[in-house]
């Protein structure tokens, strides 16, 4: 007999992140995976070199530094937060304790991998409903719900599109889920998003107990590698999580960093304005290079290319590759004629709008 995991696990194509080096380019430009361009702040920094000297002693459990700093960041009850080794680990906390083989998972079509994976490996049935120009539809992912529903993951705004959903519509959607099913809203890049009809998913999170918000470090934070996410959870939901995670699943160089970054909000501030000057100031370019892309609430664009041989996505990407400039192929994501661009430092920006400009004027 061999050993066979469980049903579903060997479906599931194993995550790739963005690549970060490119053979004979000795220091090429990562704008592969969405990391804040600005990196961190430098009150985080000293407070990771601080936390150091504790290294040796096991950290409090329940992430109590981090959960505090949060709560008063965000006028949240701390015993509402539930922090994780990256969200990607509470996205599938959330999968490991609430799927039952068979229960189905809705999420949209071009949605970020880990819900496909999380659901996978719980013997769960994946459902990707279709998308409407990019963009998440409410109506059919209501259309797709079944008594069997019993996760709906939504990114908002969305990776890899760089779209959202507007608040109304979100509220559209969790009326038309039972209270058997849990809506989990990820919204990674919330901090990005400058529009008074978007809202995080923290009041509904607040309000209802099938509704969980999660949160990261890893994007306007500065804090990728560190690996900090959070969820906003009804308590029972937050009892569950607590219960299957890790009993120490966030280090203490961790914890002060993250509490350290939130405090530090001239950084955040000082990362938004760049975002804002760089996203709207690359779009143009790309748009005048001759190529589309969607607008973006987020810190990337999602740059469509023709099909035509010589200018397509992986054209584009090898002719990039060769000026040491990194961007992220979505083919894994079902959009295998577009590029995803992280909005980074200046002289990055400028050196990939200049490389597109040639590439897409190259006869
Ligand atoms: C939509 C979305 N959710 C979650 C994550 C995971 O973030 P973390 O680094 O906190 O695991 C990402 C990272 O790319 C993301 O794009």
């Amino acid at each position: 007999m061999t050993l066979a995991p469980k049903p579903g696990v060997l479906d599931i194509a194993p995550y790739v992140g963005g690549r970060a080096s490119v053979p004979g380019v000795e220091q090429p430009i990562k704008l592969s995976s969405n990391e804040g361009a600005l990196g961190a702040s430098p009150t985080a920094l000293a407070a990771y070199t601080h936390a150091a000297a504790d290294i040796a002693i096991y950290p409090e459990g329940s992430a109590g530094i981090l959960r505090q700093a949060i709560g008063e960041a965000f006028g949240l009850d701390p015993a509402r937060i539930v922090c994780g080794n990256g969200s990607d680990e509470l996205l599938t906390l959330i999968a490991n304790a609430y799927l039952r083989p068979g229960d189905e998972v809705l999420f949209s079509a071009h949605a970020f991998l880990v819900y496909r994976i999380a659901t996978l490996a719980n013997s769960g049935v994946p459902v990707s409903v279709p998308e409407k120009n990019r963009r998440v539809d409410v109506g059919a992912m209501l259309a797709h719900v079944t008594p069997k529903t019993r996760l709906v993951y939504l990114a908002n705004p969305n990776n890899p599109t760089g779209t959202y959903l507007l608040h109304d519509e979100v509220v559209r959607l969790h009326a038309g889920l039972s209270p058997e099913t849990l809506l989990v809203i990820d919204a990674a890049y919330a901090e990005y998003v400058r529009r008074n009809d978007y809202d995080t998913g923290m009041a509904l999170a607040n309000k209802h107990a099938n509704v969980v918000m999660t949160r990261t470090f890893s994007k306007i934070y500065g804090l990728a590698g560190l690996r900090i996410g959070w969820a906003l959870c009804p308590p029972p939901v937050a009892d569950v999580l607590n219960r299957i995670r890790g009993p120490f699943n966030v280090s203490i160089p961790a914890q002060q960093a993250g509490a350290a970054a939130l405090r530090d909000v001239d950084h955040v501030a000082r990362s938004i304005e760049h975002n804002e000057h760089w996203r709207s100031w690359l779009t143009d370019a790309i748009r005048a290079a001759g190529l589309a892309v969607d607008d973006s609430v987020c810190n990337f664009l999602l740059i469509r290319f023709p099909q035509e041989p010589g200018k397509t996505a992986a054209d584009a990407d090898r002719f990039l590759s060769e000026r040491g400039l990194i961007l992220r192929g979505v083919a894994s994501y079902g959009l295998p004629d577009c590029l995803r661009l992280t909005v980074g430092p200046a002289d990055a920006n400028r050196k990939v709008a200049a490389a597109l400009t040639e590439f897409m004027a190259k006869t």
